[in-house]
C-alpha cells in the first residue's frame, strides 16, 4: 500500500481485507523512503510495483492516476484509495452499499449531501456512482465558497438519473431526507468557515428511517451525542468498507486466476 496522505479507515480496511483473504501486504512509509531523498512519486510507484501483485494507492496529486494511465505505467492492478480532491471510488462503492443495506434499495431515495462539496473527493465519487440510480440529491454546502461549482462535473452527473437541487442549510433538508451524508471541512485543501452541526435537536426533525452517513473522520459537524441514535450509520458504514474492499480484491486477484 502506497499512501502519501493520512488515512485510518481506508488503510485499515484494505489491510484487514488483504489478510482476511489470505494475502500479505507491504507498505512504504514515506518519511523513511527515498521520497525524502528527492525521488519522484512516479519513480516510487515504479519501484513499488516491482515487488507486489497489486497496489493500493492514495495520492494528493489529482493528476497522478491519469498520468499512470496515459503513459501506460501500470503493470499490475492499481486501486485508487483516494486521489487529491477529485476521487475516492472504493468509498463510493461502500457508501452505496451502506444505503442499500440500511434502506433495502437505493432507487427512490432523497439524499442530502452536506458540507465541503468543493473539496470532498468522497462526494464527487459518490455522485458519479449515484447517477446510475433514480435518486434525488440535495446539495447543501457549508457556505457558497464550498459549493459544487465545477460545471463540467455537474453536467456529467446530471446526464444520469439524478435530480439535483441546491439548498443553503441542513435545516432546509432534514425533514424530507432519507439519507444525510455529512462531510468535514477539508482544511488541508484550503477550505474554511463555519460548519453545520448535526445534534439531537436536528435529529428530532428527521424521518424515523433516516440514515445518517459520514465517510469519517468527523470534526465538529457531528455532535457525538447522536452516536447512540439507531439512525446513525457511520460506524456500520466503516464495516461495509471492509466487505467492499474484500470483494474488490477478490474480484481482481482471486476469482480471475
Ligand atoms: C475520506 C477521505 O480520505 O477522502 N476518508 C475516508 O477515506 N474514509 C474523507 C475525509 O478525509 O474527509
Amino acid at each position: 500500500m502506497l499512501f502519501d496522505e493520512p488515512s485510518s479507515r481506508t488503510y485499515l480496511s484494505f489491510s484487514s481485507a488483504i489478510s482476511r483473504l489470505g494475502g500479505r501486504c507491504i507498505n512504504l512509509e514515506f518519511n523513511k523512503s527515498s521520497r525524502m531523498k528527492g525521488e519522484s512519486m512516479e519513480d516510487t510507484f515504479l519501484t513499488f510495483q516491482t515487488y507486489v501483485d497489486a497496489m493500493i494507492v492514495r495520492v494528493s496529486d489529482s493528476s497522478f492516476f491519469d498520468m499512470i494511465k496515459n503513459r501506460d505505467l501500470a503493470k499490475i492492478p492499481i486501486i485508487n484509495a483516494g486521489c487529491g480532491n477529485i476521487s475516492h471510488p472504493t468509498q463510493a462503492l461502500l457508501d452505496v452499499l451502506t444505503m442499500r443495506e440500511e434502506r433495502g434499495t437505493v432507487n427512490g431515495l432523497e439524499i442530502s449531501v452536506v458540507g465541503d462539496l468543493k473539496n470532498s473527493r468522497t462526494v464527487k465519487s459518490l455522485l458519479r456512482l449515484l447517477k446510475n440510480f433514480r435518486v434525488k440529491v440535495n446539495l447543501v454546502p457549508y457556505n457558497k465558497y464550498l459549493a459544487m461549482n465545477d460545471d463540467k462535473y455537474l453536467n456529467e452527473i446530471q446526464r444520469g438519473g439524478i435530480i439535483i437541487e441546491k439548498f443553503n442549510s441542513i435545516r432546509d433538508v432534514i425533514e424530507h431526507s432519507d439519507v444525510i451524508y455529512m462531510t468535514r471541512l477539508q482544511k488541508e485543501r484550503g477550505s474554511y468557515g463555519n460548519t453545520f452541526t448535526l445534534d439531537n435537536k436536528l435529529m428530532s426533525k428527521g424521518k424515523q428511517d433516516l440514515v445518517v452517513m459520514h465517510p469519517l473522520p468527523r470534526n465538529q459537524e457531528i455532535n457525538n451525542e447522536i452516536d447512540a441514535d439507531p439512525r446513525v450509520a457511520y460506524f456500520r458504514q466503516m464495516k461495509y468498507g471492509l466487505w467492499v474492499r474484500m470483494a474488490i480484491l477478490y474480484n481482481l486477484l482471486v476469482s480471475n486466476n
